[in-house]
This record gives C-alpha cells, sequence and structure tokens, in this order.
C-alpha cells in the first residue's frame, strides 16, 4: 500500500496530445511525482517542457495516455468522468495565471459557486465565501464584480474559492505571473499561510525562481521530463536518471 503520507502518487506518466493523427506530439515522457500531505513543491522550467500539462493531469481534468495515479491512496483511473468531477470537486482547488473568475457575478457568488455544485445550499455557502473572502483580506469587497478589482484583489478572490469546498491539495498555475512583485509578494504570503495554518498541500508552478526558493521542494522540469528535485532549506539536491 501507499505511503500513509502520501497525497499524489504519480508513476509512468506519458501524455501525448492527439494520438496517431499528424499533430500528435508526446508531451511528458514517463513521470514519477508526488507530494506529501501538507507538502508545499513548486515546479519549475522552461516555457513548453510541460509544467500546465502535468498540473491538468493532477488536477484530474485530463487523463495521460499512460501511467499510474493515486491520491490519497486512492486509484484515480478507476473512476469514471462523473465520479471524477465530483471527486475533484471535493479535493481539488485551483487558482491560475489569469484568475478564472466569472466576470458578471460578483466576489462572493463567485466564492460560493463551486459549493453550490457541490450541493451546499445558499444561506450557507454565501456565509461561507463571506467567512473565507474575509480570510483572504476581502471582506470588504463582498460585492464588486471581477471588473471592480485589482489583479492582486482578484487573485484573493480566486484563493478564497479555490478553498471553497475544503480541499486538500491548491493547484496553482503561475498564480503570480499576472501580478507585479509587490502583489505576487502578497499573494505568495497568502499561500504559506495556507500551507502552514490550514495545512494545505500547494503544488505551485511558476517561473519566478526567488519564490521556487521558498516553497518546500522543487522540481525542475525539462521537455517532458523530471531534470531534478531540489529541497531549498538543505540544498540538496537530486538528479533525476532522464529516461
Ligand atoms: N491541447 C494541446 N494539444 C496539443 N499540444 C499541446 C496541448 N497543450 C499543450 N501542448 C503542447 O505541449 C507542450 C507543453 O505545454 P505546457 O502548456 O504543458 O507547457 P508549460 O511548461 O506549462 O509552458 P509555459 O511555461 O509556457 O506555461 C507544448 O509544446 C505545447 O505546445
Ligand atoms: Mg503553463
Amino acid at each position: 500500500m501507499a505511503d500513509a503520507g502520501l497525497l499524489i502518487d504519480m508513476r509512468g506518466i506519458v501524455k501525448t496530445y492527439n494520438p496517431g493523427e499528424p499533430s500528435e506530439v508526446r508531451v511528458l515522457h514517463g513521470i514519477d511525482f508526488h507530494t506529501e500531505q501538507g507538502e508545499f513543491v513548486s515546479i519549475v522550467g522552461p516555457s513548453g517542457c510541460g509544467k500546465s500539462t502535468l498540473m491538468n493531469l493532477i488536477g484530474m481534468l485530463d487523463k495521460p495516455t499512460e501511467g499510474a495515479y493515486a491520491f490519497n491512496g486512492e486509484p484515480v483511473y478507476a473512476k469514471n468522468d462523473d465520479e471524477l468531477a465530483v471527486y475533484r470537486s471535493r479535493n481539488i482547488g485551483f487558482i491560475f495565471q489569469n484568475f478564472n473568475l466569472v466576470g458578471r457575478i460578483d466576489a462572493l457568488q463567485n466564492v460560493a459557486m463551486p459549493m453550490m455544485y457541490a450541493g451546499v445550499g445558499k444561506a450557507e455557502r454565501e456565509e461561507r465565501a463571506a467567512e473565507l473572502l474575509a480570510r483572504v483580506g476581502m471582506g470588504e469587497r463582498l460585492h464588486h464584480n471581477p471588473n471592480e478589482l485589482s489583479g492582486g484583489q482578484k487573485q484573493r478572490v480566486a484563493i478564497a474559492r479555490s478553498l471553497a469546498n475544503d480541499p486538500d491539495l491548491l493547484l496553482a498555475d503561475e498564480p503570480t505571473g499576472a501580478l507585479d512583485s509587490s502583489t505576487g509578494r502578497m499573494v505568495m504570503d497568502l499561500f504559506h499561510e495556507l500551507n502552514q495554518d490550514l495545512g494545505k498541500a500547494i503544488v505551485f508552478i511558476t517561473h519566478n525562481p526567488d519564490l521556487a526558493e521558498e516553497t518546500g521542494r522543487i522540481v525542475e522540469m525539462m521537455d517532458g521530463r523530471i531534470s531534478g528535485i531540489r529541497t531549498p532549506a538543505s540544498g540538496a539536491h537530486t538528479e533525476v536518471d532522464p529516461r
């Protein structure tokens, strides 16, 4: 059985887009990736190396061409698409570079939306959404629409939304990529808080090496493979044998 502390356990992940077509492209070449419960791990690597592709697989938004994935010890690919959608919404929160908020509804309704899909009643989800927005420092902006918010404020709303169903895992794909450095700093501080105070595991994709250094472990990718794994605190570095 899997290690009790393991949250993400992916083995031999291969991803080929458009298989069998002239546009076929193999993007991930057999990745082993794991994350412990409550771990804060970053993924770094050049543009096009496959970070977002891997993130989509971790987030159960897509399936690999080959490979196995256990989440919290449960085999993910044993579930059908409907089961997977429910499982994903309960266990994983997503944060993107461009926030992906719904434009015509206010911050409160954006945060409440994932709870609606999870079957939580209106009064309860609005109460919890207000609490989550207060948690991220947006308690004064509940009824602002996204176009009335700054980038950093939008990202805080998106982070509150990612927490809606109290997931074990947050997946953040370049969450500071569209923000200036001081706003990015604020968002990063919030991730540290959620990791330390709420025990959320976070997988964080970034092009910013300084931010990656703040996380517990750095996974380096290159051309669809993991090329190295580093623990910033100890400086220990493992070269991963490219296959
Ligand atoms: N849906 C798709 N169909 C075909 N090819 C794709 C698809 N999505 C991604 N790719 C290709 O897969 C490769 C990896 O893309 P991916 O988005 O994972 O890179 P990335 O590391 O996240 O890059 P960036 O840092 O620029 O965001 C790229 O060559 C890209 O063109
Ligand atoms: Mg990407």
